[in-house]
């Protein structure tokens, strides 16, 4: 699939994703009180992670995150909040953001930045970030150590960059991350990611007439990743990292 392909498919997504209650109510199926519903995730985000990034990212005390991938921006509110960080959210898909200032402020962070910007490109100064976060979303880059190499730009030293991703067996993101200047600290499974996202992939399959009709065209992304994931998912862990500029 090419990008722009992807692209349009996001932005459908993004566009139809607040008129299906369907696709919300399997995410709280099967994740119960830990799907974080009030942020409109697009992903498998838990109050867990972002519990664990929040940690990791540490106090901020107005210091800039830069939220990548950010998509409708609640999960990088949510961090911001209780890490009392300024907020940036950047995402390659215009629709993502488009809602993302309102969504914030009603969250209570209403000097929340939007705007779009990529992984390779994200209009930051150098140095000017405290902190990075992305949640689910650098697999979807091709080259991944031109993005590494544009976060590490964009940090102060000292700065983190915490995150999650899924990481198939021919990538080593800790071996990407160390070229591009980085020191890994940590790097371990979500809790239970297996078994939650077959359970969301299962039903989507099985509600795919009434999610066609809630989501329209917004709904072939997510028909796509439930078809094909299930088969390569057991050997591709869900990780969250976090690593710093020295
Ligand atoms: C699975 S969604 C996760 C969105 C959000 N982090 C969340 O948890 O709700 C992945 C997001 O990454 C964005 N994305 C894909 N490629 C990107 C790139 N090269 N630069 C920035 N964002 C990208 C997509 O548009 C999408 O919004």
């Amino acid at each position: 699939m090419s990008s722009e392909t992807a692209e349009r498919r996001y932005a459908d997504f993004y566009r139809y994703q607040a008129s299906s209650p369907t696709l919300r109510q399997i995410y709280v199926d099967v994740y119960g009180d830990d799907y974080p519903d009030e942020l409109q995730p697009f992903g498998f985000v838990t109050r867990t992670d972002l519990s664990r990034i929040a940690t990791l990212v540490g106090p901020l005390d107005g210091g800039l995150l830069v939220d990548v991938g950010c998509g409708r921006g609640g999960p990088g509110t949510s961090v911001a909040l209780t890490c009392g960080a300024r907020l940036l959210g950047l995402d390659v898909v215009p629709a993502a953001v488009e809602g993302a200032p309102a969504l914030a402020a009603s969250l209570g962070l209403p000097t929340a930045e939007f705007r779009t910007g990529s992984f390779t490109g994200t209009g930051v100064p150098s140095g000017a970030a405290d902190a990075v976060m992305s949640i689910d979303a650098l697999w979807m880059v091709w080259n991944k150590p031109a993005a590494l190499t544009e976060i590490h730009r964009i940090l102060r030293p000292g700065g983190r960059f915490v995150f999650t991703t899924w990481e198939p067996s021919y990538l080593d993101h800790a071996r990407l991350l160390a070229k591009a200047g980085f020191e890994v600290s940590v790097r371990e499974e979500t809790p239970d990611w297996l078994d939650r996202q077959g359970a969301v992939y299962a039903r989507v399959l099985a509600a795919t007439e009434t999610l066609e009709r809630e989501l329209g065209p917004g709904a072939e992304v997510i028909f796509a990743e439930a078809r094909d994931t299930p088969a390569v998912l057991g050997g591709t862990p869900r990780l969250l990292i976090a690593a710093h500029k020295p």
